[in-house]
């Protein structure tokens, strides 16, 4: 197991109801600002509960954080914290909003040109405090320091991470996400699991806790998506996806162990070129990376097809095979298709995405750093 320092200090408010408790967790005198989405958290009923908890409070709004949020629409946000002198920001919805959040508590107190922080990882000295109301489970947003930022004007998708933009709190009540269409709980599904991919789909690392607690949320998602899926009002299926999706990205199953991002970065390309969905970008990528790296991966694919798959019989060429298809059969039955045909993408896009990688500094991927634009090619290439 390689050195670690693990440090995440978000409280879980989870469950129903639980709305009704975060005064009690942002400052009496606070100047607060509600950030949200696209009009969801109203025709749900999140807004009117966060509002209600909120009585007597003094409280800002500002709306219209879309997927994958712009740059240019949080930047008005940041303006008006600075006019009005707020200080505590309360984030209500998805990945989005969260991200969004994190990037204007970050942005207010920054000097020069916010969008350092994502395009120069400009390092954050100072962050507004935050809660979160989570309404989607997918991004693990909720519980680490992650955002993920797209500036319009470039069609560049970039991220930065900072222990200053962990959420104070985070409500995850999961009667909040019953208002769900099939496709975003089918997104949330694919994004979990493939966080979960992504950190434990190496090689051994002499980390056998970090490699059974990955494998628990990977079976928990096979069991509990399909069924959540079948019945969206079901509490307790609801209530597993949840928790297992905030789970598989808090960092607690990345410690000690070497981790390969590479079907996110590339998905992140796809997305800000094409508009893909998030999750639709990783059920693209991440068949065609594991087959691609099956022989660098052998170990821990051997590893993945028995314990999460039950895949014993035949040589260890098949049984990889064969946990590959499943993974790929799993995303395609929680409605999430994983060919760039099905997006209307065709492979001439490979050197644009190719360009932008290497804008990025994103030629050295994977656990071994040797996810270079050949390797991403041939991925690209497999997954037509
Ligand atoms: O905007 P509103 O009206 O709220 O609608 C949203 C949006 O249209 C809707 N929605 C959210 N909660 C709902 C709801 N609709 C009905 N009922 C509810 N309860 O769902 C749509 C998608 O929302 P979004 O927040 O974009 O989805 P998600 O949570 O999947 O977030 C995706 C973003 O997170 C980033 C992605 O790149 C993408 O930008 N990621 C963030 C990560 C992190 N912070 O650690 C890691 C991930 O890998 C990911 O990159
Ligand atoms: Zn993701």
């Amino acid at each position: 197991m390689e050195n670690f320092a693990f440090y995440n200090p978000v409280k879980i408010l989870f469950g129903k109801g639980q709305i009704a408790n975060i005064a009690a967790e942002i400052p009496a005198d606070a100047k607060i600002l509600i950030t949200y989405g696209c009009g969801s958290i109203k025709a749900n009923g999140v807004y009117d509960q966060v509002k209600s908890a909120l009585a007597g409070r003094n409280v800002f709004e500002f709306g219209g954080i879309e997927p994958n949020p712009h740059l240019e629409t949080l930047l008005k946000a940041v303006e008006l914290i600075r006019k009005e002198g707020i200080d505590f920001l309360l984030a209500v919805g998805g990945g989005s909003v969260l991200d969004g959040t994190k990037f204007i508590a970050a942005a207010v107190h920054f000097v020069g040109d916010p969008w350092d922080i994502l395009a120069k990882q400009a390092p954050v000295t100072a962050a507004l405090p935050f809660g979160a109301v989570l309404t989607l489970p997918a991004t693990g947003s909720e519980m680490n320091t992650n955002s993920v930022i797209t500036k319009w004007e470039t069609q560049e998708k970039l991220y930065f991470a900072s222990p200053l933009v962990f959420p104070r709190f985070s409500v995850l009540d999961p009667e909040t996400t019953f208002s769900l269409p099939p496709r975003q709980i089918g997104n949330g599904i694919v994004d979990a699991y493939t966080h979960v991919m992504e950190q434990y789909l190496t090689y051994p690392a002499n980390a056998p806790l970090q490699d059974r607690m990955a494998e628990s949320i990977l079976k928990t998602l096979i069991e509990e998506g399909p069924k959540t899926l079948a019945n969206p009002q079901d509490y307790d299926a609801r209530a597993n996806l949840v928790w297992s999706a905030t789970m598989a990205l808090n960092g607690l199953i990345a410690v000690g162990v070497p981790q390969d991002w590479t079907t996110h970065m590339i998905g992140h390309e796809l997305t800000a070129l094409h508009g893909l969905d998030h999750a639709q970008t990783l059920a693209v990528v991440l068949p065609s990376t594991l087959t691609i790296r099956r022989d660098r991966k052998s170990q821990k694919l051997l590893q993945y097809a028995e314990r999460v798959w039950g895949i014993v019989d035949g040589d260890e060429a098949e049984r990889v095979k064969e946990a590959i298809a499943k993974t790929r059969n799993f995303f395609e039955s929680v409605g999430v298709r994983t060919h760039l045909s099905d997006y209307g993408v065709g492979l001439d896009t490979i050197p644009a995405i190719i360009k932008n990688l290497e804008k990025h500094g994103m030629t050295a991927l994977g656990e071994y750093k040797d996810v270079n634009p050949q390797v991403v090619e041939q991925i690209l290439t497999l997954s037509a």
